[in-house]
Parts: C-alpha cells; structure tokens; sequence
C-alpha cells in the first residue's frame, strides 16, 4: 500500500482532516449473525428465500479452514526466511478478519478517510462488513501472477467481444500499476494463473474438422502441464495443494479445465462466467464473475436508461433461440405481445441498447449456457433484470442481496411472465430499478480497475475466500 505507484491519486485530494478515525454506522437489517467464527457476507443458509441462486456459501461462516503443508522437506532444509513469510502472510489475515469481524460486531466500520464510495443500504448483505473487507483488500491484498508460459494462450487474452473480461483482467493483473501486484511469491495471499481459455479454443483447436476435435483433453492437457510446471519451480501450490491459487475465465469450456483431474484442482479457485451450479461449480470455493460484452475499443455502452416512468415497454428480449430456455420463451412469447416484447431478431432499425434504456424488465434468460451478458447489459440499461435460470449462481452473491434488485421468474411459469410483472406495484418497481442504478458501479469495466467495480469485486470474491483458509506451517 505505500507503494508509490499506488495508481488511486485522487485519494491524495481528499484533506488532511479525513485521516482522522471516522466511525460510520451502518444500518443493516440482517447483521444478527455475530457469533460466526468468521465473517459472514450472507445471510444464513436457512434464509426464507426459496431460491438456490442466492443462498450462502458455507465457507464463509464456517471460519478458516486449516490446510497443513503437507510437503515433506527435511528439516534442515527449511527455509527460515521462507517460514517468517508464510507466517507474516497469516498474521496480516487474520488482522483482516479481526477487522471484518469487528465491524460485524459493532454495525461500523473503522474508516481511512480514503473512501470514494460507502456501500449503504439492502443490495448488501451486509454493507459494513463488505466495506470493512473491500477496504482490508484494498489495504492487504497481494497476488502473485506466474510468469510462466507463453503468448498467446498465457498472458494474453480477448479484450473485446464475449469473452472480454478475460483478457482485461489478465492485462490489469499484469499491469506494472496494478497495486495487487506481489513484487514477489513469498509476499502474496493468492497465485493467479493466467491462461486464457479462450485463447486456447481458438488456437489449439485448429483445425475443427469433426465433432471430435471439439473434445476437452487438449485443454484439460494443457492446463494440467501449467499446473506442473508451477508446482515444480515453485513451492507454492504444493504448499497448499492449489488453495490459494486461481484461474479467470469467461469462456463456456472455462468448467472443463479441471474436471479430467479433480483430485489436482479440489482446492482450485475457479472465476468463472458459466457458473453451473448442475456442472460443479461450486459456490463455497469457485468465483462466480459476471459476463460482459465490450465493444471493439469499448469498456462499455454510453448511459441511455430512461426514468423509470418513462419506460414504455413492460419486458424486452431479443435473441436467437439457443437452449431450450430460450426455446419455451419464443414459443410463447415471440412476437405476440406489445408489452412483453420478444424478439429472435430485433426488426431492422431497432437498436437494441436503446430498447433495453426504454423497457421496465429486461429478460435474462439462459443460453447454451446459464451464463449470458445479457444481466450486465440489461444493470447498465438500469433495466430490472429478469432472471429466467436454471442452477446459476449470480455473480457476487457473497456480497450482493439480488432479490431486491431483481425478478426470478423460474423457468415453468414463462407462459406467466406478463402477470408476473404486472403483479409488480409501480413503487415496487421504482425501488428495484432504483437499486438497479446503485448496483451498476459493481458491473462496470475500468482500467486501471477502481474500488468496488467488477475486477475489485471479483478480486474480492478471490479474497473472500482465501480469508476463509488458513495454511499453517508443518516440519516433518
Ligand atoms: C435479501 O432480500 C430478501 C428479499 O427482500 C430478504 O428476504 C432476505 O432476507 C435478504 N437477504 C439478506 C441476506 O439480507
Ligand atoms: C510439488 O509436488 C510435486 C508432486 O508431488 C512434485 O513433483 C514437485 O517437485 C513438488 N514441488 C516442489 C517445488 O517441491
Ligand atoms: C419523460 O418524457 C417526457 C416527454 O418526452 C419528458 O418531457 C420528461 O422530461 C421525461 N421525464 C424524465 C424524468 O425524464
Ligand atoms: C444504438 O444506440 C446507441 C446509443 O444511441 C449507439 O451508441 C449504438 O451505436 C446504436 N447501435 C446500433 C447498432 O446502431
Ligand atoms: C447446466 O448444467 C446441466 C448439467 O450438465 C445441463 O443439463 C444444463 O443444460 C446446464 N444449463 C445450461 C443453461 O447450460
Ligand atoms: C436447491 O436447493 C434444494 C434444497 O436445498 C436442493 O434439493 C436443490 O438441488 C437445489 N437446486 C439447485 C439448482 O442447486
């Protein structure tokens, strides 16, 4: 943190006087759960919420879970200075979680004076201690990003397209300015690798000549040799047989990386788009990352959203019929209703960003794959997403209350949705839009990335859950 390329300048404007100690209350309706042994971002799994989609990973109160070095160098051969690293790393985390917890305890958080931006209100599970940790992170957090392996498929990655925020979090993590950057192994809390599947899909996957060469050894081989190389050079994986290591990937196969060896990726933490809770994601140890369309040049669309009284259309979709989700909503709805609007191709001169600035609910339904831009593109139009999934795990649930800013609406009442919605009081409707437009900073794409967007929310994601695990040093 006394880093000088520290790239937040602006903090240094903020007068002297703010270096004192504030005190913030928080005003959280749900921080009863103070007896955790560590933090919890979440309401308990027992919450009245029906849906799966929100509920609580259970790592994240249950406390840190201790992972001995299982590694068996001779005693002579530990390395002291090696030792007082891992040590000192441990010592700074739990001062994290002492500050985390505190800040549940109290409802306040202990402020720097640094602050741009003060999470309040229910789109938090718990504001202050998600300020308290965001803020810990900011202070604490250091990665180290393995310089092995070449372009294009290492250190390199889409920076536009679907699979964009692929190749932007690589860059910013290998960004000299970027102020996570371990300047060495010994000091980091967590190893990125990274690879780019994308990358790896369309350069090694050439030529496609039958179904076949779309098989997912070639991948799954490639990222496996990764994991070697790094365990070999390097103590750290062995060290904590990969728990403190992670992947990023927005790609569709990003899953498969580690299912032809699960006994090597167990502890692996994945940041993955296509978060299928059916296809092993698992929400108490992988990340779910939210998936973001980027225009060539582009870090986002320009702001079009209409007040919400002036939002005409009741719900919009537009988009070909990919997966049977999408299937049943054309079936019923496709070009048959004026106020439920769905297109599979949007009528020549419509544009489809400014539809989504017009209408109250944008429909999110699954694609291929549950993972679909269309949740950020619909938060960025201030549109009431409509989440029409099966088995997805919303991106940054950890942190985020998605019920009060937005719709479910499960897949066997899509002939329903028009009375769904109209069931929806207009007050109701201007409160979640409203928390719509206060969620958006969570979704957007900076670079260098700020506090609280969404590369520091899956950072904090990342740390959430190395927070929950402690390694401990063990000698045979
Ligand atoms: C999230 O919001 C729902 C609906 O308003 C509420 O029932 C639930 O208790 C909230 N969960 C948390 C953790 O605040
Ligand atoms: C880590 O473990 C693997 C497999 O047991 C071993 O081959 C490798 O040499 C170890 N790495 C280090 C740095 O000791
Ligand atoms: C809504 O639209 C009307 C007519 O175009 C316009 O006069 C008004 O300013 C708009 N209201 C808001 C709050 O944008
Ligand atoms: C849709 O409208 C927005 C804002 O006016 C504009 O930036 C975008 O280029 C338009 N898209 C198309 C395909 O015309
Ligand atoms: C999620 O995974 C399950 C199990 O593989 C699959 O049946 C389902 O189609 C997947 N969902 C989507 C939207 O791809
Ligand atoms: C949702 O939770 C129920 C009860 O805990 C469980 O039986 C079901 O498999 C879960 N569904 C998904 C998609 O995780």
């Amino acid at each position: 943190m006394a880093s000088t390329d520290f790239p937040y300048a602006q903090f240094s404007l903020v007068p002297a006087i703010c270096l004192l100690l504030l005190i913030f209350l928080c005003y959280s309706p749900f921080d009863a759960k103070l007896n955790n042994p560590i933090f919890s971002l979440s309401s308990s799994s027992t919450s009245p919420e029906t849906n799966n989609h929100t509920g609580t990973p259970s790592v994240l109160v249950n406390g840190p879970r201790s992972t001995l070095m299982y590694q068996s160098r001779s005693r002579h051969n530990t390395n002291k200075i090696k030792k007082s690293s891992l040590e000192k790393i441990e010592d700074d985390l739990a001062q994290a979680r002492a500050a985390i917890r505190k800040a549940i305890r109290s409802r306040s958080y202990v402020s720097d004076g640094k602050e741009t931006f003060i999470p309040r209100g229910n789109v938090y599970r718990n504001p202050c201690a998600f300020y308290q940790s965001h803020m810990e992170m900011m202070k604490r957090f250091k990665i180290w990003t393995y310089r092995e392996g070449d372009h294009p498929l290492v250190h390199y990655g889409p920076v536009n397209d679907l699979y964009a925020t692929e190749g932007q979090f690589i860059d910013e993590m290998e960004d000299k300015r970027n102020p996570f950057r371990a300047r060495h192994p010994d000091q980091a809390h967590a190893f990125f690798l990274p690879f780019s599947v994308t990358n790896v899909v369309s350069y090694v996957y050439q030529p496609i000549l039958s179904i076949h060469d779309y098989r997912r050894d070639r991948l799954q081989r490639l990222v496996r040799d990764y994991v070697h190389v790094v365990a070999d050079r390097h103590e750290h994986w062995n060290r904590s047989k990969g728990a403190d290591h992670f992947m990023f990937s927005c790609h569709d196969w990003g899953p498969d990386v580690s299912s032809a060896d699960p006994e090597l990726f167990k502890n692996f933490i994945r940041v993955l788009c296509n978060a299928n809770t059916s296809e092993g994601f698992r929400p108490e140890r992988d990340v779910s990352m939210a998936d973001i369309y980027l225009s060539y040049g582009e870090l986002g669309p320009p702001r079009l959203g209409l007040d919400p009284r002036n939002r005409t259309i009741l719900a919009f979709f537009a988009g070909g019929a990919h997966g049977h989700i999408r299937e049943l909503l054309l079936e019923h709805w496709k070009d048959k209703d004026a106020d439920v609007q769905v297109h599979e191709y949007l009528p020549k001169g419509q544009n489809y960003t400014q539809l989504m600035g017009r209408s109250r609910y944008c429909l999110c339904p699954s694609g291929f794959e549950v993972a679909s831009p269309r949740i950020v593109e619909a938060i960025y139009a201030e549109c009431v997403p409509v989440i029409i999934k099966d088995g997805y795990w919303l991106p940054f649930s950890d942190v985020l209350n998605w019920s009060k800013f937005s719709v479910r609406i499960p897949v066997n009442r899509i002939k329903d949705i028009k009375t769904i919605l109209e069931a929806i009081p207009f007050e109701k409707y201007v409160k979640l839009q409203k928390r719509v437009v206060k969620v958006r900073r969570h979704f957007e794409v900076h670079r260098p990335a700020k506090p609280f967007d969404v590369i520091h929310m899956a950072l904090h994601s990342v740390w959430l859950r190395r927070l929950n695990l402690k390694l401990e040093q063990r000698d045979y």
